[in-house]
């Protein structure tokens, strides 16, 4: 497309292949009337100072109270809110009829029912053309737990309902912690499963990586990861060349150089998977989840040791 033909359709087309939320912006005008409009313009801006923003074209009805407002508030309209939005995207309408309000900083109106509401100080205004930009400082909002109602290619959706999978591993940590470690460690598995290993396995020889064990070391170990090292384990990676058992008085269980050569594979596959998963967040946050993850497993009480049932 060039220049000549974007004011055209097209480009409206082109523009509308942007998925967003939908929102009712309100405020109040100089005479007291409860204004707002419908608006898919809204976007976050920046985190400190908070700040977001929408436009409003210029020729919109509610264009000069939005102009001379000192406060606004944004509705992040919620799935079951389709015609709250429509009401609002009527030109000049007496659109606050029958609606319950609250009130807001600077007097504005508050609507119901939406999935997020954030409470504004305009901060900024600019020329955007046809439109005025209108930069908020968000001074209060309010989140409510809602799917939120979707605007793409004119039409209204909403985001997908979440599978029962995905309905699960939403509500509790503890499905979302087993859900990310399977995800994670899916690599490690098919190396795993190439080399006839099981998880207790796996356990095993990244312990006897570190240092040679008896074992019940191992299983002293093993039991933070719920991990127990038996003796047809032993003996099976016996049998198959990685590991040697010391017949000796101390009993410890070392690596063979094919235990070695295994071990490093798998903390190669495991490195490589870690980067992948930490790719997709911004340093600190990667960080953030480590030290998250630290101290939930440090910390909880349900994960207090059981003796291990194995013994030496
Ligand atoms: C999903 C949707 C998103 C909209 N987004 C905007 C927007 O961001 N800015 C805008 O000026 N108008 C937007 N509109 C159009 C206004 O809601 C519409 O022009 C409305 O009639 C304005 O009301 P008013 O003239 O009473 O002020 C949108 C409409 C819809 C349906």
């Amino acid at each position: 497309m060039t220049a000549n033909n974007l004011a055209s359709k097209d480009f409206r087309s082109a523009l509308g292949s942007f998925a967003t939320g939908v929102t009712i912006v309100t405020t109040v005008a100089p005479d007291g009337t409860d204004v707002g409009m419908t608006a898919n313009s809204f976007n976050s801006v920046s985190m400190d100072p908070p700040l977001v923003l929408w436009s409003i074209g210029k020729n919109a009805l509610s264009q000069p109270a939005f102009a001379t407002a000192g406060h606004f508030a944004v509705h992040i309209l919620a799935s079951d809110q389709q015609s709250l939005s429509d009401r609002f995207a009527r030109r000049g309408e007496d659109k606050f009829a029958g609606l319950e309000l609250e009130r807001g900083p600077g007097d504005v109106p508050l609507l119901d029912g939406c999935a997020t509401r954030f409470k504004c100080r305009t901060a900024y205004r600019y020329d955007g053309g046809d439109h005025d930009i209108i930069v908020g400082e968000v001074l209060e909002f309010d989140h409510f737990e809602k799917h939120p109602l979707v605007f793409h290619r004119g039409r209204y959706s909403a985001v997908a309902p979440a599978a029962s999978e995905r309905e699960l591993a939403g509500q509790s940590l503890d499905f979302l912690l087993v859900r990310a470690q399977f995800a994670a460690s899916r690599e490690i598995h098919k190396e795993l499963a190439r080399a006839d290993l099981d998880d207790n396995e796996y356990f095993a020889l990244t312990a006897l990586g570190v240092r040679p064990l008896t074992i019940g070391e191992m299983n002293e170990i093993g039991q933070f990861y719920a991990c127990i090292v038996d003796h047809a384990a032993i003996d099976h990676m016996t049998d198959i060349g990685l590991i040697d058992v010391n017949e000796g008085a101390d009993g410890k269980i070392t690596l063979t150089e094919k235990g070695h050569i295994l071990v490093l594979r798998l903390l190669a596959i495991g490195k490589d998977s870690e980067q992948t998963m930490l790719d997709q967040f911004e340093p600190w946050e990667g960080q953030f989840l480590k030290d998250a993850l630290r101290r939930i497993g440090r910390t909880t009480p349900s994960v207090a040791p059981t003796p291990p049932a194995v013994k030496d």
